[in-house]
C-alpha cells in the first residue's frame, strides 16, 4: 500500500472560511492545503493533489476582475468540489448563468436533496445548512445534474455525473450545517479516494525520520518559551534528535509566576533535555528603565532578547541548526481579495533579526499543522495537559499588560494578581478552555480606598478575559458576576499594592486584546 501523503488543494478565493475547510478536510484524516486561488495547473500538478476545493469568498463572479480559476485544474483528472463562491465559478467557467439573487440567503436554510449519492451518500434528504450569499446559479452548464434545492434556491447543489465535478451553495464547513463533516468526508474519502491516514502518530513517525535525515549528525538549538508551539517543538525534535538538540529559555523578567521554574522541571527535569536557562531579567529591566512607550517598549524588549539569544548561541558552537515552532497559520498565504491578490506570507516573530555571523539553516517540524493538531502532538508525546491547552502568552510578556515603564515591584504586583485571576478560572471549571486568554494588566494609577478603618491610595488591576478564534477579533468574556467577585476579593486581600479591580468590557475592534 502506497503511504505517499495525499493532499487536498483548498484555493482560497477570500473566504473567513477557507482555512477552516482545510481543518475539517484533516479532520477526515486527509492532508490539505490552503493555496492562492490563482495557482495554475501545472504548480496544482506539482503538488499531486487527490482532490481539489474551491472556497467561497466576496466576489461576483459576473463583476471584472473577479477572481478566477485555471480550467486546466478541471483538467488534472481528479475531483473537484466548489463551495459557494466556488460552485459559482465552477458554473459560470463551464458555460452556466450567475446572477444577482432576489432573495439573499443568509444563515440557517432547510435544503431538499434529490439524490443520494456522489456527495449525498448516507446523508439525510431533509438537511439544515448555513448559507452566505447574495448571487445564485441561473443556469447549470450542459451535462450537469441539479441535486438539491431550497424554496429561494433553486441550484443548492450541483454535478457533473461523469466528471467528479460537484458544487455546493452551502457551508459544509461551518458547524451549523448538520452532516456537513461527511459530506465533505464522502468528498474526500469516497469521491477523491483518500485513504484517511493523516493522523498525529503517522505524523510523528515521518516527522521523526524527516528531522532526523535533515539534520544527520549536526547539532539543533530551540528557542523554548514554554509556549505550546515551542514546547511541542521541543518534545518531537527531541525524541528525534536526544542530546543533538539544545534548548535555549531567556527568563526576560516579564515572565508569568513561576513560569521559569516550572518550564525548567518539564524540560530539563521531566524530559532530560539539554536546556541552557537564562536569568536575563536584570538586562531587561535595566534596559526598560523609563522606558513608557509601548512601541519603544516593544522594541526594547525584542531587541535584547535577540541580544541574550544570540549569546547563548554563541555558547553552542557546533550548533548549524536554528529550530522554531513555526505553525501551519503562520506560513499560509493569505490572499487579499478587492485589491491586487497578494501573496503575504507572514514572518514568524520569534527570532527574527540575528545578527549576521549566526548563519543557522532553518528548522520548522511543525510548519503544516494547525493549532489544534500541534496540541495533539504535544499530548502524544507525553506534555502535560497545562502546557498543552496553554493560551498564547506574547513575546513581549508582562510588558505589555503593564502600562507605562515597568519595575521589578509593580512587575510582582502583576504577577501575584495574574496568577490568583487564572487559578480561579481553572478552579471554575469549565471557563479556562473556551476562553483564547485570560489575564491581568497593571495600571500605574492610583485610587482612593479604604480598608479597614483606613484610607488606601493603591494601583488598579485590570482583568481581561476573551473569547476568539484566532486572535484576529474577539469579544469579552462573559464570566459569572460570583466568579469575578471572587477574583476581586482575593487580588484586594492577597497582593499588597491594590485597592481597585475592574473588568474589561471592550471587544476586538475596536481594543486589541494585549493593552499596549
Ligand atoms: P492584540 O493585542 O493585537 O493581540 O489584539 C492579538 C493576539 O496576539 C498576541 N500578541 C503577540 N504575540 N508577540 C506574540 O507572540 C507579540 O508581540 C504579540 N502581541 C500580541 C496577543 O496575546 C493576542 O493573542
Amino acid at each position: 500500500m502506497s503511504t505517499e501523503l495525499q493532499t487536498i488543494l483548498v484555493l482560497d478565493y477570500g473566504s473567513q472560511y477557507s482555512q477552516l475547510i482545510a481543518r475539517r478536510v484533516r479532520e477526515c484524516h486527509v492532508f490539505s492545503k490552503v493555496v492562492p486561488y490563482s495557482i495554475s495547473a501545472a504548480a496544482a500538478a506539482a503538488e499531486h493533489p487527490a482532490g481539489i476545493i474551491l472556497s467561497g469568498g466576496p466576489c461576483s463572479v459576473y463583476e471584472n476582475g473577479a477572481p478566477g480559476m485555471d480550467a486546466g485544474l478541471l483538467e488534472l483528472g481528479v475531483p473537484v468540489l466548489g463551495i459557494c463562491y466556488g460552485m459559482q465559478l465552477l458554473c459560470h467557467t463551464l458555460g452556466g448563468k450567475v446572477i444577482p439573487g432576489t432573495a439573499r440567503e443568509y444563515g440557517h436554510a432547510e435544503i431538499q436533496i434529490d439524490a443520494s449519492d456522489g456527495l449525498f451518500e448516507g446523508i439525510p434528504q431533509h438537511l439544515d445548512v448555513w448559507m452566505s450569499h447574495g448571487d445564485k446559479v441561473a443556469a447549470i452548464p450542459n451535462g450537469f445534474r441539479p441535486v438539491a434545492s431550497t424554496p429561494s434556491t433553486e441550484f443548492a447543489a450541483v454535478d457533473w455525473p461523469g466528471h467528479r465535478v460537484y458544487g455546493i451553495q452551502f457551508h459544509p464547513e461551518v458547524v451549523h450545517t448538520s452532516h456537513g463533516q461527511e459530506i465533505l468526508a464522502n468528498f474526500c474519502l469516497k469521491i477523491c479516494g483518500c485513504r484517511g491516514d493523516w493522523t498525529m502518530e503517522n505524523f510523528i513517525e515521518e516527522a521523526v525520520r524527516d528531522i532526523r535525515e535533515k539534520v544527520g549528525s549536526e547539532h539543533v538549538i530551540l528557542g523554548l518559551s514554554g509556549g505550546v508551539d515551542s514546547s511541542v517543538a521541543a518534545v518531537l525534535l527531541h525524541k528525534a534528535l536526544g542530546e543533538q538538540l539544545t534548548c535555549i529559555f531567556v527568563d526576560n523578567g516579564l515572565l508569568r509566576k513561576n513560569e521559569a521554574k516550572s518550564v525548567q522541571n518539564l524540560f530539563a527535569g521531566n524530559f532530560k533535555m539539554n536546556l541552557v536557562s537564562i536569568d536575563a531579567s536584570e538586562r531587561f529591566l535595566a534596559r526598560l528603565t523609563g522606558v513608557s512607550e509601548p512601541e519603544a517598549k516593544r522594541k526594547a524588549i525584542g531587541g535584547e532578547f535577540i541580544h541574550v539569544f544570540a549569546d547563548a548561541a554563541r555558547s553552542i558552537p557546533n550548533a548549524t541548526f536554528l529550530a522554531q515552532g513555526t505553525t501551519y497559520p503562520d506560513v499560509i498565504e493569505s490572499v487579499s481579495i478587492n485589491g491586487n491578490p497578494s501573496a503575504v506570507i507572514k514572518s514568524h516573530h520569534n527570532v527574527g533579526g540575528l545578527p549576521k555571523d549566526l548563519q543557522f539553516k532553518l528548522l520548522e517540524p511543525l510548519s503544516r499543522l494547525f493549532k489544534d493538531e500541534v496540541r495533539e502532538v504535544g499530548r502524544k508525546l507525553g506534555l502535560p495537559q497545562e502546557v498543552v491547552d496553554r493560551q498564547p502568552f506574547p513575546g513581549p510578556g508582562l510588558g505589555v499588560r503593564h502600562l507605562g515603564a515597568v519595575s521589578k515591584e509593580t512587575l510582582d504586583i502583576l504577577r501575584e494578581a495574574d496568577a490568583i485571576f487564572v487559578q480561579e478560572i481553572k478552579a471554575a471549571g469549565l471557563y479556562y478552555n473556551k476562553l483564547w486568554q485570560a489575564f491581568c494588566i497593571f495600571i500605574p494609577e492610583r485610587t482612593v480606598g479604604v480598608m479597614g478603618d483606613g484610607r488606601t491610595y493603591d494601583y488598579i488591576i485590570a482583568l481581561r478575559a476573551v473569547e476568539s478564534t484566532d486572535g484576529m477579533t474577539a469579544d469579552w468574556a462573559d464570566l459569572p458576576h460570583s466568579l469575578l467577585a471572587r477574583v476581586s476579593d482575593r487580588i484586594i486581600n492577597e497582593v499588597r499594592g491594590v485597592n481597585r479591580v475592574v473588568y474589561d468590557i471592550t471587544s476586538k475592534p475596536p481594543g486589541t486584546i494585549e493593552w499596549e
